[in-house]
């Protein structure tokens, strides 16, 4: 008898961590976790953790023979900042690894007769707005608009979208009998800000590092300009969305990719915000003319109308509840 898993790769990581947390509350789930790096000792006994690669076609041909798999939270990634220094490998685990993965939802699909859910992260990165001109006029962007990303992780993104759909209703659709095929759902996500994790590698990460920064009496130099405005999102709503898509029916579904936010700011309100919780910070704007060009080609904000429409998406925090009530109180007690 196969165990009946739900399986997530790259647990280790910012949303990984607080997605095992997550389902560590929930009784009835046998979870499978696979990344390049252990799980945090808070984490450990909490799922039966894989240290491999998503690459490792031999590994995935044995997890596929062992393990019954009913969902795939995929999250394992190199994020936009390490995909611009290192872009081919950034391709290889973002595209290869994700076709991977959807090749092993597909055989699972097929084996037991009934479609394994694949959810998979996506990104505000997928977009690529021309001008600031632009940027300021269509600032609400629909999951339609601007598909034109500017970076290898937006690239890979997008086209990881299009995988996915392309698994989820055409695959092998020459074939003389008809597979059962995955369900794909894909969320396009704002930049993430956790309380509990640093994150690494992200060009959204000014915010959360200021913050962290401010915290620890250190001082930060933002490397973007301050009216350099994106949408962001605590994670505890980055976790609620994809558990909430994970568990929506199939026929509510309008659409395989969905934008989610909360709210919208420019890196001056962070740091004003910043500034009342911590009136000591030292925070400074030394904008980097590389990176400030990648985060002025992602939209101001996303539209998530068809989120809210479909599946009844409504964030829990706001930007006032998001600092006020989680961000600055635990960050503030993580590091006192
Ligand atoms: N954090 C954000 O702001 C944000 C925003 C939008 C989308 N996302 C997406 O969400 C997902 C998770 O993001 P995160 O912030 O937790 O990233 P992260 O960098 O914190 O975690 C990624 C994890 O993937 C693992 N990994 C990388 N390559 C691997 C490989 N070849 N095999 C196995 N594991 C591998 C890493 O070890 C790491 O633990 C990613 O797909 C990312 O693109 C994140």
């Amino acid at each position: 008898m196969r165990t009946r898993v739900v399986m997530i790769t790259g647990c280790s990581g910012e949303i990984g961590q607080a997605l095992v947390a997550d389902f560590a509350e929930r009784p009835g789930y046998e979870l499978l976790t696979l990344d390049l790096k252990p799980l945090p000792a808070e984490l450990e006994g909490r799922s039966r953790h894989i240290v491999g690669d998503i690459l490792d076609d031999a590994l995935l041909g044995r997890i596929v023979t062992e393990y019954e798999i009913h969902t795939i939270f995929h999250l394992a990634a190199l994020l936009s900042a390490r995909g611009e220094f290192t872009p081919e490998l950034a391709h290889r685990v973002n595209v290869e690894g994700t076709l991977r993965l959807l090749k092993l939802a597909a055989e699972q699909s097929e084996w037991q007769g009934r479609p394994v859910r694949f959810i998979f992260p996506s990104s505000i990165a997928a977009y690529g707005m021309p001008d600031p001109a632009t940027k300021a006029r269509d600032s609400r962007v629909r999951e339609w608009d601007w598909n034109q990303p500017q970076t290898m992780y937006g690239c890979n993104k997008l086209y990881g979208e299009l995988l996915g759909a392309y698994y989820s209703t055409n695959y092998r659709q020459l074939a003389a009998e008809r597979p059962v095929m995955l369900d794909f759902r894909s969320l396009r996500f704002p930049g993430l800000i956790s309380a509990y994790t640093v994150p690494s590698g992200g060009t959204s990460d000014y915010a959360p590092e200021m913050l962290h920064a401010a915290a620890q009496g250190k001082p930060y130099q933002c490397f973007v300009r301050p009216d350099t405005r994106i949408p962001f999102m605590v994670m505890p709503d980055a976790v609620k969305s994809l558990m909430q898509v994970a568990a929506v029916d199939h026929g509510s579904l309008s659409r395989l990719v969905y934008n989610v936010t909360s709210f919208s700011l420019s890196a001056a309100e962070i740091r004003e915000i910043v500034l009342e919780a911590f009136p000591d910070a030292d925070i400074t704007f030394e904008p980097d003319v590389r990176r400030q060009g990648i985060v002025d080609s992602w939209p101001a904000d996303l539209n998530d109308d068809p989120a809210r429409r479909d599946w009844d998406w409504k964030p829990e925090y706001d930007a006032r509840r998001a600092f006020g009530d989680y961000l600055i109180p635990n960050i503030r007690q993580r590091y006192c």
